[in-house]
């Protein structure tokens, strides 16, 4: 088990886009996704990019199992995601606060694709191809977001709607991701 750093916002490995995965079937790339896990779960985070502990490929992770920060949120299956590609269903445009494990204590109000369609591949090279909505749609989004160099706030329309989770939510002992 190995949790590793993650690079906060500043940072300007996070600003780089990420490279596509070649090798499906290497020891790097193995240790990279269980490093990943392992520390996604220990910050209770939804998700996590490979950008995001320093490694410049297009992997991402997420899951959301009753995580205290997204009460109401639907479950996500944990999904290893690389290489991946997005395409959007529809032009509708939804709000919703989003955090991020590399923008701790923060919240800002972020538009994403309502519904959307996302194919790559899992851990074994397998195909992946789900069409959904909601907030597993923006769950994707945020994480493929930081293969481009994205981070939320980049997003927000307002910068009115962005703020210390603390303060925005006061007594929700809401957690970062
Ligand atoms: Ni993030």
């Amino acid at each position: 088990m190995a949790i590793r750093d993650v690079l906060k916002m500043g940072d300007p490995r996070l600003l780089e886009p990420a490279r596509p995965v070649e090798d499906f079937a290497s020891h790097e790339l193995t240790q990279l996704i269980v490093d990943m896990h392992d520390t996604m779960r220990a910050l209770n985070g939804a998700g996590l990019a490979a950008p995001q502990i320093g490694v410049g490929l297009q992997v991402v992770i997420f899951e959301v199992v009753t995580n205290p920060r997204y009460p109401d949120a639907e479950n996500v299956p944990f999904t290893v995601l690389i290489n991946p590609l997005l395409t959007p269903l529809s032009d509708d445009l939804e709000e919703g606060w989003e955090g991020c494990l590399s923008v701790p204590g923060m919240r800002g109000l972020v538009p994403r694709h309502a519904s959307l369609r996302y194919q790559g591949f899992d851990q074994t090279g397998q195909p992946i191809d789900r069409t959904v909505s909601g907030f597993h749609a923006r769950v994707v989004q945020h994480e493929v977001d930081h293969l481009r160099g994205i981070l939320y706030p980049m997003r927000i329309r307002d910068l009115r709607d962005f703020g210390f989770t603390e303060t925005l939510f006061p007594g929700q002992n809401l957690q970062d991701d």
